[in-house]
């Protein structure tokens, strides 16, 4: 419990008990086409599939008061005029009892004041294109109240960019129709759109806004709308300008009693041929939406479909839980972490507090990382993403940075040449394989660059990806960078001296030789991957061929990659060292050292543990592992966007946390268990709850960056959600630390314990079969796995072997030096 709130692990949600938390705090809706942000306050924004091209209500990103734009409640007692928001804001008045609970998938926002209690519960049903919402109020006084609760939402002229920028035209577009209790918003549906949307009430109304001046009056704003203080609706229909929602409905309540209303808002297509009612008219065909919205409106539905997205959740989460001496691993494993994973996979990095929904598209890399995090809950979705990647591959292996969701098509501005975007697809595709057991995807014919008639089997698609970078060594046998490696700012072929210019894409060092070890690694981690699979494909002499590739790429590495006491960084346009002890600033980058030993490099000769040493002298801090070090105090032409950042920020040496967990994997690679659980919890939301006044993001989930030592504020968090963070951690530790790590031919039970630990249980779904796992460790021996007991039967070593589906096993697992564990030859 903090000054802002505690986990309700049982209930699965985070209980925030103030509104001014000091971000807001989200949670995402929705789960398959339809989504919505909602902060603790209730701002946020609803969209269809794309937060750029179908938004459905508007939000003001960094606006003052900040989070302005929500699903916003009045409520108004009809005798003394008092009004007020019982999520806070958009009034912001003094609550009795404010609570905000987050769960998986929906959100409870409610307040007692004046004597009334009021909570909304926000979610979307599974299946739906539309977000429910359901009002309670409790009348909690001894005499009868009248009140008017009046409801507020926002449209958003579909585009968010032009919504934002094209006011000429905008301001004359505008469209609804009002229909009983119903508001649609139609803008452009006269034209070339086949959808609008709804916004519909369960009460019968007794006014209604849809223009939003007439609902707020002159020079107001959402906080004293002319229409809730004089408890009055305008009745008003917009006409161009700024299309609202608003519903009035009046209520009577006696001492005690509780009354409920439904809203919903929803998103709806017509067939382009049933556009109008009656044809050739201009008024929206609402047959078929009117079913939807009598049903979803009738209350036995809502908790029907409450109950299904609890159960659907179980069941995704359901697939690992454990059971820890540690509570923030126990809920990090079990819930939020999870949890967050789906996050990026629905939303990649499109739409937060911090992505504005306009940006960016689906990653290339950032969606294969994303995937590692997710695989286990829903393979079959995972290899839909795998083949929609792998389709905006180019024919040279190489592949588009990023492609929007709508289309799946590469985006062009952005292009490809961030060189060590395909090798992620091999590590991606390997993880699925492993989770699923379906080498078949390997034969799933996939075109390059969505080119019908290009299609090759996925295999294919690795193994170019392999030989991308085999085709693009630089000057010392490294893999050139292109325009950046994992780290996109980076940027050591591109020489900007022109404000507002991409690092990125202003590529003014033509056939650029800048190398990358950090791509060596990758590749040496890709290549030993796509060898085993050709291995079990058959394929031994293509096998041998990718491990000679790998072991010379190691040795580059060992040539021409060490430093001395770590792994360089790079090598810059002119051949000069980055992440090095003869740089001034930048001496030394965490990347590399996670990257080579998670490949194996240095496990053999000391320099896996030489590197791993000088992260913890040089980078590892309180609030994380910075990114580099020293951070760079000028801007550096041959640099690119990392020196733009001040000290201390983003990838100038702040904790990008994305990276920790390759370190904390790292260190189980050389049994160093307290170290990594160490590093593991020095990032995690959970430990770091209770500094939340410093922190600031939510306490559960991953920020993608947290200001490291050289910064104003080290320690604060920015960033929140969508990281590559969320997929990272999770395997470290459940992988790595639990050592519960899939493997072609069974399940790895290899923990890597802290040594406080005395064991732990799990339970995994894996391939069809539920595996009961107790780890053991006798007391005061550290270690690893030396044998498993599954099903009674004795196994030496720490693979589980495959169950058949539907099978419950029992697996015991025993650390350390073990009188059991003499060879059976010997006994
Ligand atoms: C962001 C990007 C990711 C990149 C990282 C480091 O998280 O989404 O692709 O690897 O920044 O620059
Ligand atoms: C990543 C970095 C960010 C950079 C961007 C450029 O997201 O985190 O700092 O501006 O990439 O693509």
């Amino acid at each position: 419990m903090t000054r802002f709130g505690y986990f309700d692990d049982d209930a699965r949600e985070y209980v925030i008990t103030r509104p001014d938390t000091p971000l807001p705090w989200i949670n995402y809706l929705g789960s398959e086409d339809f989504f919505g942000i909602i902060s603790n306050t209730a701002g946020g924004y609803a969209f269809y599939r794309d937060a750029r091209l179908r938004r459905l209500t508007r939000y003001r990103y960094n606006n003052t008061p900040v989070d302005v734009g929500g699903r916003y409640l009045y409520v108004r007692d009809r005798e003394t005029g008092e009004f007020w928001s019982p999520s806070w804001q958009p009034t912001r008045d003094d609550l009795g009892d404010y609570r905000c609970r987050h769960g998986l998938g929906y959100t409870i926002i409610g307040s007692t004041r004046a004597g009334m209690r009021v909570d909304t519960l926000y979610f979307v049903p599974l299946g739906q294109t539309l977000e429910l919402w359901r009002t309670r109020i409790t009348n909690q006084r001894d005499s009868s109240v009248g009140l008017s609760v009046f409801s507020a939402v926002e449209f958003c002229l579909w585009d968010a960019l032009d919504d934002a920028t094209n006011f000429q035209r905008n301001y004359s577009t505008g469209e609804v129709e009002v229909d009983a209790s119903v508001v649609f918003h139609k803008t452009e549906y006269r034209e070339r759109r086949n959808h609008f949307a709804y916004f519909a009430c369960s009460e019968r109304l007794v006014g209604f806004d849809t223009q939003r001046d007439a609902f707020l009056g002159p020079y107001r704003g959402w906080d004293r709308p002319v229409a809730v203080e004089c408890g009055e609706s305008a009745n008003s229909i917009a006409h161009g300008w700024a299309p609202c929602g608003s519903h009035h409905v009046a209520l009577t309540l006696a001492p005690g009693e509780t009354r409920e209303i439904r809203f919903i808002l929803g998103y709806w297509e017509n067939a382009i041929e049933a556009k109008f009612d009656p044809p050739g008219s201009q008024t929206i065909d609402k047959r078929s939406v009117h079913e939807v919205i009598a049903r979803h409106l009738d209350p036995s539905s809502v908790d029907a479909a409450l109950t299904a997205l609890a159960d659907h959740w179980s069941e995704r989460l359901g697939t690992i839980q454990v059971s820890t001496p540690d509570e923030h691993t126990n809920r990090t494993v079990n819930i939020w972490n999870a949890y967050q994973c789906m996050v990026t996979f629905n939303l990649s990095r499109s739409a937060s507090l911090f992505e504005s929904g306009i940006g960016r598209g689906m990653g290339f890399r950032d969606s294969n990382q994303d995937l590692l995090g997710f695989v286990h809950m829903i393979p079959a979705r995972a290899r839909d993403r795998l083949l929609d990647l792998a389709a905006t591959q180019l024919p040279s292996g190489g592949a588009f940075h990023q492609y929007q969701p709508l289309t799946k098509r590469g985006n062009d501005a952005v292009g490809s040449g961030f060189n060590d975007d395909p090798l992620w697809l091999i590590l991606a595709v390997a993880a699925y394989v492993k989770e699923t057991g379906d080498a078949g995807i390997l034969d799933a014919a996939v075109p390059y660059e969505n080119r019908p008639g290009s299609e090759a089997p996925v295999f294919e698609h690795l193994q170019r990806a392999l030989q991308y970078t085999l085709e693009r060594l630089g000057p010392h046998g490294l893999p050139r960078i292109g325009r950046a490696d994992w780290n996109d700012c980076l940027n050591l072929n591109c020489f900007s001296e022109t404000p507002g210019e991409s690092f990125q894409t202003t590529e003014n060092r033509q056939g650029g030789v800048a190398e990358s070890v950090f791509i060596a690694g990758l590749f040496v981690l890709a290549a030993e991957e796509l060898a085993t699979i050709a291995e079990r494909q058959g394929l031994g002499g293509v096998a041998a061929e990718y491990r000679s590739a790998r072991s010379a790429m190691a040795t580059a590495v060992r040539d021409h990659g060490w430093d001395g006491s770590w792994f360089r960084r790079a090598y810059d346009h002119a051949g000069n060292t980055v992440g090095s002890a003869t740089n001034d600033e930048g001496r030394i980058y965490v990347e590399p050292q996670g990257m080579c030993v998670m490949a194996g490099i240095g496990l053999d000769d000391g320099r896996a543990v030489a590197a791993l040493g000088s992260v913890s002298e040089h980078l590892a801090t309180p609030h994380g592992i910075v990114l580099q070090q020293p951070a760079y105090t000028r801007y550096r032409v041959e640099l690119g966007e990392i020196s733009s950042y001040p000290p201390g920020y983003k990838e100038n040496g702040g904790v990008f946390c994305h990276t920790n967990p390759w370190i904390v994997i790292a260190e189980t690679l050389v049994g160093n268990g307290d170290r990594a659980f160490d590093y593991f919890l020095r990032i995690n939301p959970s430990a770091r709850e209770a500094i939340s006044d410093l922190h600031r993001c939510e306490p559960y989930v991953y920020a993608q960056m947290i200001a490291g030592k050289d910064a104003v504020v080290p320690g604060e968090a920015k960033n929140s959600w969508l990281t590559g963070t969320a997929a990272w951690s999770l395997v470290a530790i459940t992988q790595w630390i639990l050592g519960l790590r899939p493997d072609h031919d069974g399940l790895r039970v290899d923990p890597c314990l802290p040594a406080a630990w005395n064991g732990f249980t799990a339970r995994r779904t894996f391939r069809g079969a539920r595996y009961h796992i107790t780890v053991r460790k006798p007391a005061g021996v550290a270690g690893r796995v030396s044998h498993l007991v599954v099903d009674g039967h004795r196994i030496d070593g720490h693979l589980v072997p495959l169950a058949p589906e539907g099978a419950d096993v029992t697996v015991e697992a025993f650390i350390g030096p073990d009188v059991y564990s003499i060879p059976h030859s010997r006994r």
